[in-house]
């Protein structure tokens, strides 16, 4: 008798957040809401195969990257799937072998959780529906659901385009359960926004962002944090919806300054920009009053940059990045994004 196993293939993206989800509670749950939008060539490729192993009574995975074995995120995963098997009982019924890779360098410090975990989520629900014979209407959401409880922010990486995280009164059907697409308000000018990201440095971080998250925990400005994130949501919401660039700006580089303003005034202080990261913002600055151009930038929770702009003047920003910027990065590697299209089911 030949043994019963289900395979699924998802790719599936990394995004970038504009206003930042930094502080949580419970089960994952964000302490702000928080919106990105999703990257189009930040991408992990993610095999699942489930094999048929009904005396096994717990969860065994087998996990390669990049082709081989590792089992320091072997760990990880194994944990993430022990919750998972709430909802997908069949896991603790299943061998799963997982094959999974990057389409951006290794260790480029670009956050990999987040295309990692929607990645896997997404293969879960598709197996899910092999097995149960059963096609979920609420597929995404669900995709969504699992995606948070791996990594927060890989809940936003399961559609295309921006999306929103986090229970607001500026959206309907807002969760801080899951994320939700809010392309039907955006403005044209925002629809196909770049994102170049500076390698500033390679490499693991000094400080991984669930230390960062639980230092927000006896943070003195935590409270008043998690009212601007708040309170930069609503507006963005009506900054993505009205086309105002400028106010876009600000927003999103007030959000970044202010998400690494927080690591550096927590009680155990941390500071994760370097020397070039500052270099950098200062060039955007004077760029921009030179030029009345509309770059700006963002960060994550490391030392690379991310440069944001309008698609109609992408031409004069790579100039800007070949001429000015490549001599502030590691090995001067960029990587050049745009918004899009959200994970792809490959197999
Ligand atoms: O998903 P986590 O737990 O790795 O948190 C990521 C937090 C930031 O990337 C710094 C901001 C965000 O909203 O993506």
């Amino acid at each position: 008798m030949s043994t019963v196993s289900y395979k699924s293939a998802w790719k599936s993206p990394s995004n970038i957040a504009l206003v930042k989800y930094w502080g949580k509670r419970g089960l994952q749950l964000p302490a702000n809401p928080s919106i990105s939008f999703t990257l189009d060539n930040a991408l992990s490729d993610t095999r699942v195969e489930a094999i048929a192993a009904p005396d096994q009574k717990a969860v065994s995975v087998e996990l390669y990257f990049e082709s081989q074995r590792n089992e320091a995120f072997e760990v990880k995963i194994q944990g993430f799937l022990e919750k998972a098997a709430i909802e997908f009982e069949w896991l603790k019924q299943y061998h799963l072998i997982i094959h999974s890779s990057n389409t951006f360098p290794h260790s480029s410090g670009i956050a990999s959780s987040a295309s990692a975990f929607s990645a896997l989520s997404l293969c879960l629900c598709s197996i899910d529906e092999q097995i149960k014979g059963i096609t979920h209407t609420n597929f995404f959401e669900k995709a969504s659901f699992w995606s948070r409880i791996g990594s927060g922010s890989a809940c936003r990486s399961v559609y295309g385009g921006y999306n929103l995280w986090g229970q607001t009164p500026a959206l309907n059907g807002s969760s801080d359960e899951f994320a939700v697409n809010i392309d039907d308000i955006i403005h044209p000018v925002f629809q196909n926004f770049k994102d170049t990201i500076l390698i500033i440095e390679k490499g693991k971080k000094a400080v991984s962002s669930t230390a960062g998250h639980a230092l927000l925990n006896a943070h003195p400005f935590a409270e008043i944090r998690y009212q601007s994130g708040f309170k930069n949501t609503e507006r963005l919401l009506e900054v993505l919806e009205s086309g105002d660039v400028d106010s876009f700006i600000q927003i999103v580089e007030s959000e970044a300054l202010m998400l690494h303003a927080l690591m550096m005034t927590s009680p155990t202080p941390f500071i994760l920009m370097k020397p070039h990261t500052l270099s950098v913002i200062e060039k955007i600055w004077d760029f921009r009053n030179q030029t009345g151009l509309h770059l700006l930038f963002t960060l994550d929770a490391g030392a690379n940059v991310h440069l944001l702009n309008p698609e109609s003047e992408n031409e004069r920003v790579q100039e800007f990045v070949k001429n000015e910027l490549v001599g502030y990065c590691q090995n001067g590697l960029y990587l050049c994004n745009a918004v899009g299209k959200g994970p792809q089911k490959t197999l």
